[in-house]
């Protein structure tokens, strides 16, 4: 029972902008197991993005309900929702967002200082440098991000955004910025993090890593058209 890390019910977004109304998401409900690796993917304007920020607690649904390993989630303040975020979503996005001043290895510590407690320098070091080598990038721990190649950018990206350990990684649009090969690697490591027991939800325009996912969920004028379990290949 407890492994469901994501459930949404029935949930609803409404954009109010002068006197119109735009239904983003309609009746959209989602369950995400630990493990799994689930991909939405559907035509632009159907609601991919305000799906995510609802996923990830950067938005607030205008109705149903959401839960967080259990956790209900469904309406908190801006103060609860960031705190809630910090300690359970890890979010890698297009651009990359590294910080060029600081190096590598402060970039992937980062989220570490916002900790209610802040952990010691010894665990710090010790997470920073395991994250590094789960998306093959500890050589690179003392260099800027902006003497990086994008694609190991974005691998820095997702160090960073595992190193809270949390519920669930929100990717959007991982190789949006990167050229085929650096996108290749980049969903490589993703695929490798899954096998080892990293729960991901991505949004992605391209079939082709749509595909990589278990769950394929497709997103259609704000409503969830289908969503199929991965065929064994034969
Ligand atoms: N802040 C907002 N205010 C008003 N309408 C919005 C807002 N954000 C999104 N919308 C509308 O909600 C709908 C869904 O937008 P969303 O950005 O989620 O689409 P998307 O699937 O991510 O598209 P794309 O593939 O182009 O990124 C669109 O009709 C959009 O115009
Ligand atoms: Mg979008």
């Amino acid at each position: 029972m407890t492994d469901i890390k994501i459930e949404m019910k029935n949930i609803g977004k409404v954009f109010e902008t002068d006197d119109v109304e735009t239904h983003a998401l309609r009746g959209v409900d989602i369950v995400i197991r630990a493990g799994e690796y689930i991909s939405i993917s559907g035509p632009s304007g159907c609601g991919k993005s305000t799906l995510l920020s609802l996923l990830g607690l950067l938005d607030m649904p205008s109705s149903g309900s959401y839960a967080i390993e259990g956790l209900d989630v469904s309406s908190l303040s801006l103060d609860e929702a960031a705190r809630i975020r910090n300690e359970k979503i890890g979010f890698v996005f297009q651009s990359f967002n590294l910080i060029d001043e600081l190096s590598v290895f402060d970039n992937v510590a980062l989220p570490l200082q916002y900790k209610k407690e802040l952990p010691t320098d010894e665990f710090i070091k010790a997470r920073v440098e395991t994250c590094l080598k789960m998306v093959e990038m500890s050589h690179r721990a003392d260099h800027k991000p902006n003497q990086l190649s994008g694609g190991q950018q974005q691998r820095i990206a997702i160090a960073r955004a595992l190193v809270a350990d949390p519920a669930i990684l929100l990717v959007d649009e991982p190789t949006g910025n990167l050229d085929s090969k650096s996108g290749d690697t980049v969903m490589a490591v993703l695929a490798e993090l899954n096998k080892n027991g990293t729960t991901i939800c991505m949004v992605t325009h391209d079939a082709r890593y749509a595909n990589m996912a278990n769950i394929q969920l497709k997103l259609l004028d704000g409503q969830i058209v289908k969503d199929e379990p991965l065929k064994v290949a034969v």
